[in-house]
Parts: C-alpha cells; structure tokens; sequence
C-alpha cells in the first residue's frame, strides 16, 4: 500500500487524477487537499468532494487549502475547465470539508508518519505545501516523494509561453517547495503534451455504463475541446506503473520575478551541469500514452 495525499485544484485532469486513484487498491488515499488554481478554493473543494463521492469514497477526507498565491491579493484562475471547474457535470452537492486548513493536515501527517512513507501528489497550484514548509521548515523533505504535475523544464509553457499554468498560478510557492530539498518527481509539459486522450478512448469510458464512467466521458468530451491533454493522471500513473514514463535527474528551479519569465522553469540536466547545483528532481519527458490511458480505463473500470 502506498499510503498517499492528493492535493488539487479540480478541474477536470484532476478528477481523473482522483478517479483513478480512487480505483486503485495499491493507494492509502489518507486525504484529498484542494488549493485555489483552474479555479477559486470554494469550488475546487467543492469538486473534490463531489468526485470522491460519485466514487463511492466518502471516507477520503478533503481539507480545503489556500484561496490565493503567496504573492499575489488574488488567484489566478482560468475558464478551460469551465465557471464550475468540471464543464458543467452538475454532480450532486455533497458532504462539507474536513476540519483543518490544508496546509496543517498535511504537516500533521508528515509529522505523524514515519520519514519517507507518505507520498504527496500536488497537481494545482504548490501554494498548500508552500505554507506548510514555511510553517514548518524541513517537513516537505519527510515526505516518500513529491510527485508534481507542474512546469515545463525543456518546452513552451501554456499559460504564457514560459510558464505552465501551475507554475504561473503561484511562482513564489514553486520555488519554495522546489528548494526545500524533498525528493521531487516532476511531470511538466514535456510528458504531459503527450498525455493526448483521443474521442474513441474517451468514448471507451462512456461505454462502461458506469456513474464514474458515464461522469468522466461527459466531463473530458467538453475539456478536451479546449486542451485534450490528461496532465494530472500521469504523477498517478507513475505510482502505479513507473516502468510507463521516462526522465532524468535535473537542477531545477523556479523563476519568480514578475514579469515575462514569471514561472518559468529552469532545468540543468544532470549530465551537462556543473558541480553547483546539485540535482534536486527527477524530470520526466516521454512516457507510453496508450498504456497510460488503458491503465486509467481499468480502473476506472473498477469504480461504480
Ligand atoms: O498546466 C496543466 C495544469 O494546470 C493541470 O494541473 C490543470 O488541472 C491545470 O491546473
Ligand atoms: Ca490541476
């Protein structure tokens, strides 16, 4: 069992992120935390809930998080995934948030739990697990792995065209929590503009005839007009079949000046790097797109 934390800012990519670990018996979903990102903290939590309980996991407790960047009055918020943040799916309200800030849950169960045994998953935003290392300095590096879905080290961005939207969204937590020293597992855009679903494969869920699966077909059919890329399911893939992508060790870090680099990510590859600056993350950059999207079929498969 890997014992696991979520934390996200659903959005569609997210939901299947959570779905699919949702559907997975290897993961020890100890708790799901939501941050402002595609959109504001009250509806990404709201998201969060409504997706863990259409499948059927009203046990995973979901702490809301941060409503705004370290820097910045406001979120950063964008409309890809629609003013509700899942295109519209109108999945029933549902039970109220766990107690606690999202950033103190997180603390507490890497405080609580022996070093390298719980693994975060972050794909919104890094501003709760930003927090939770200025509040407690070291705690990120108690943590198995961070596993992010976030930058993009050696391509475009697409949000600006230096910046992934996650980077972008909050740059000065980015940089916090790529500097603190954890063992980081990053998915940017390099891996994840390969991650392309196509309209058989989303169809391939509808076809299931399952609440999950009829759900998760109308949710990606709408999404996937504006951006037909599964990013937040690969860190989730990983975990499970880790033999599916491929990367190499980095020095990577986080611009956060404002201004036209804002959140853009700087990668050194290990290879081609002098002796200053010590790899701090595993980047990935290719991975089996069809085996990824059958493995999320599956278990999807497995969810009511
Ligand atoms: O750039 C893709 C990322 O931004 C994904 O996490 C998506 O959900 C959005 O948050
Ligand atoms: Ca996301």
């Amino acid at each position: 069992m890997i014992p696991l934390i979520i934390d996200c800012d659903p959005g569609i990519d997210d939901a299947l992120a959570l779905l699919l670990a949702a559907g997975s018996v290897e993961f020890e979903l100890l708790a799901v935390t939501t941050v402002a990102g595609n959109r504001p903290v009250e509806t990404t939590t709201a998201n969060a809930r409504r997706i863990l309980d259409l499948a059927g996991r009203e046990d995973v407790p979901v702490h809301a998080g941060c409503a705004r960047p370290l820097g910045a009055a406001a979120p950063r918020c964008n409309l890809v995934h629609g003013e509700d943040g899942l295109c519209g799916a109108r999945l029933p309200p549902t039970r109220a948030a766990a107690p606690g800030h999202a950033a103190d849950l997180i603390t507490a169960t890497l405080m609580q739990s022996p070093p390298n045994t719980v693994t975060l998953v972050a794909v919104g935003p890094l501003t709760n697990l930003a927090l939770a290392e200025i509040k407690t300095p070291g705690v990120l590096r108690r943590a198995r792995s961070l596993v992010i879905m976030g930058g993009a080290a050696f391509c475009p961005g697409n949000i600006t065209p230096a910046a992934e939207f996650n980077f972008h969204a909050d740059p000065l937590a980015a940089h916090t929590v790529l500097a603190a020293g954890a063992d980081v597992k990053l998915f940017g855009l390099d891996v994840t503009s390969k991650a392309a679903m196509s309209a058989e494969w989303i169809e391939s869920l509808g076809a299931l005839r399952t609440r999950c699966g009829t759900a998760a077909a109308a949710m990606l059919t709408a999404y996937a007009q504006a951006d037909p890329l599964l990013h937040d399911a690969c860190p989730v893939a990983w975990l499970l079949d880790p033999t599916l992508f491929a990367g190499q060790q980095c020095s990577v870090s986080v611009d956060w000046r404002a201004g036209p680099t804002e959140g853009q990510t700087l990668a050194w590859q290990e290879e081609r790097m002098d002796k200053p600056f010590p790899p701090n993350a595993r980047v990935f950059v290719d991975l089996r797109t069809d085996r990824v999207l059958e493995l999320v079929r599956q278990r999807i498969a497995r969810l009511p």
